[in-house]
């Protein structure tokens, strides 16, 4: 071997070093890296071996040509282990579980919650992460608030859509949860995001869909400059977060006298993905939430200035999103008081299967 062969084979080693020490991602894989190289059995160490066979007066420049790469390497491997101590002490801070023994034990939840209450709960932490306050309001109501503050005057048609239990009193049983937007409206004024959830009531005749005792949640988000597009976010959000899971959305026009425009927000089937199938009435969809812009008129009566603020605001029906969520086919189940048809705490977010009545 002459020095040119020598220099070209410390080269190539200098590379290969290189590309091993890189490869590793534990010390062990970096000791393994090191000791090919470096070390009395080491590819440095073997050619080291190759001194004496060199001519007396190249061996100076021998010696130097395999020091300079030994102390190249070492360095090398220096530099990989700073890097993969460094990289494991993050990753173990990052994994490290941090146990205090001094904390007090979590509390195993005791008991089974009713359907309904699980995604009421389910829907008033969604709604507090983005900075709703939780209200309630009564389920005995003034006639002004159930409707006229709500753009529906007496005599006026939009009353007939929702059946009304009258009181001997001249109050009401409220038929939704929108009298809430009024009653936070004069409370808290704007900038405003509120939730309701609560009993609603209508005279309805019983059958598996249609219950004269239901839940709704009722939203209502006022600022300046809020449009249509806050409320697609916003609903699309909840859905994904009840659901677990991304769903499509679609909004159709919609009537009711307090919002203007008014729509129904529509989420793709769960069960066909949207192909067709009998449960959304091989449409592919499936209608969840009524909504809309807060109308002008309703804004006034909450003592809002439409010119300043806008807002938008939704009525979701608690109840058939429980039934939905946890396969209860038949609404009658949930007044029933059957323990069956209720939530224990490991499957809060699974199925129940509740036979019907
Ligand atoms: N209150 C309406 C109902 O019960 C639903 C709704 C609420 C619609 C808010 C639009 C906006 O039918």
């Amino acid at each position: 071997m002459d020095i040119g062969e020598l220099e070209q084979k410390l080269a190539g080693l200098e590379q290969d070093a290189a590309r091993a020490l890189e490869a590793a991602a534990s010390l062990e894989e970096w000791r393994t890296a090191r000791a090919r190289f470096l070390g009395k059995k080491g590819y440095i160490g073997a050619l080291m071996g190759t001194l004496r066979s060199f001519e007396r007066e190249q061996r100076a420049q021998v010696g130097q040509l395999l020091n300079a790469a030994n102390r190249r390497v070492t360095e090398l491997c220096a530099e990989h282990e700073r890097r993969i101590k460094s990289s494991q002490a993050a990753a173990d801070v990052a994994g490290a579980e941090l146990f205090d023994p001094t904390l007090p034990g979590r509390r195993p939840r005791l008991g089974s919650v009713h359907p309904v209450t699980a995604v009421q709960w389910e829907i008033e932490q969604i709604f507090q992460r983005l900075g709703f306050t939780v209200e309630t309001g009564p389920e005995m109501e003034f006639e002004y608030y159930n409707f006229e503050a709500l753009n529906i005057p007496a005599m006026h048609p939009a009353r007939d859509m929702q059946d009304t239990f009258w009181l001997k009193s001249g109050m009401l049983l409220r038929t939704h949860t929108s009298p809430v937007q009024i009653r936070a409206m004069k409370r808290f004024g704007a900038p405003l995001r509120v939730i309701a959830p609560g009993r609603c009531f209508r005279c309805e005749t019983l059958d598996a869909s249609h219950e004269n005792t239901f839940h709704q949640v009722e939203g209502l988000m006022i600022d300046r400059g809020i449009s249509v597009s806050h409320m697609i976010a916003v609903l699309h959000l909840l859905i994904r977060e009840v659901f677990g899971r991304e769903l499509k959305v679609r909004l159709r026009p919609g009537f009711f006298p307090f919002v203007e425009p008014g729509f129904e927000l529509d989420m793709s089937c769960l069960l066909c993905e949207g192909k067709g199938c009998a449960t959304c009435k091989r449409s592919g969809w499936i209608e969840v939430l009524p909504c809309g812009m807060v109308h002008p008129n309703v804004l006034r009566a909450g003592g809002i200035d439409p010119h300043e603020f806008t807002g938008f605001a939704f009525g979701l029906g608690l109840t058939r999103l429980a039934m939905m969520k946890y396969g209860i086919r038949d609404i009658r189940v949930l007044n029933l008081g059957d323990l069956r048809a209720l939530v224990p705490p490991s499957r809060m977010s699974g199925p129940v299967i509740a036979e019907s009545c």
